[in-house]
């Protein structure tokens, strides 16, 4: 059995005293929780984030990294910095990075490999556009992007990274994708794993859903087959909303 994995993406949002605030709230609301719970702040954050999630069972990421470890990259923070402060998991290839800031299936497979050397979790993210999907193209290129992210990885570290399917329609947008249909991409990206790395790899692999999760659709989408959990954007940024998604199974 895959466990469930929910994370928390802030994006950029929260103040360190709203954070420090936050975290202190969630750490009672899911402290019974079985299911793992992580919360990817934005670099400001993660040292005060860091600190008050230690003796809890809440987990650190970052949303980014650099490739490289250090050197003349004005603005970047590297995975070997993250991990020097304590930082556990990193979201690698989210479509906003994808649109906004030019990252490319290159630079996601650079960085899950960075992540790997510095002993970082990567979470990465992949996931069609609605044009994709209205022409049909929508399996094609979440196996692609999935086949590129993970490229020259080994078993051990396919088994060890995170996908979050998040169909770029569904992001932000109060759109969710059907369970039924989530769980079919998912499905797909599990094939594809399949097809490379076999299927002890791809019976392991946890991948979430992303893509305006709310408490309300949590249990439906994280009790179908494929589904792993979810990564959360808005509704993770109040304690008792996030809470409600992490405790779907209360
Ligand atoms: P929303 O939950 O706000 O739709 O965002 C999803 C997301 O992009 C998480 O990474």
């Amino acid at each position: 059995m895959r466990r469930k994995v929910i994370a928390g993406n802030w994006k950029m949002n929260k103040l360190p005293n709203e954070a420090i605030e936050f975290m202190d709230s969630l750490a009672k609301l899911v402290k019974d929780t079985n299911n793992e719970v992580i919360i990817c702040a934005p670099y400001t954050d993660l040292f005060y984030v860091l600190l008050q999630a230690q003796g809890t069972n809440i987990k650190v990421g970052a949303q980014n990294m650099h490739f490289e470890d250090n050197g003349a990259y004005t603005g970047e923070v590297s995975g070997e910095m993250l991990k020097a402060i304590g930082v556990e998991y990193v979201i690698i290839g989210h479509s906003e990075r994808r649109q906004y800031f030019n990252e490319t299936d290159e630079t996601v497979n650079k960085k899950i490999k960075a992540a790997f050397k510095h002993e970082l979790k990567p979470i990465v993210c992949v996931g069609e556009t609605l044009e994709q999907r209205e022409e049909g193209l929508a399996n094609d290129i979440i196996r692609n992007q999935t086949k590129l992210a993970l490229e020259g990885l080994s078993k051990e570290e396919v088994k060890g990274t995170i996908i979050a399917y998040e169909p770029i329609w569904a992001i932000g947008t109060g759109k969710t994708a059907t369970s039924e249909d989530a769980n079919n991409s998912i499905k797909e990206i599990r094939n594809e794993i399949e097809s490379i790395y076999g299927k002890d790899v791809a019976d392991e692999v946890i991948i979430q859903y992303g893509g305006s999760v709310k408490s309300k659709n949590a249990k439906e989408l994280f009790e179908t087959s494929d589904i792993d959990g979810g990564l959360v954007g808005g509704a993770s940024l109040d304690p008792e909303e996030f809470s409600k998604i992490v405790n779907y199974d209360k």
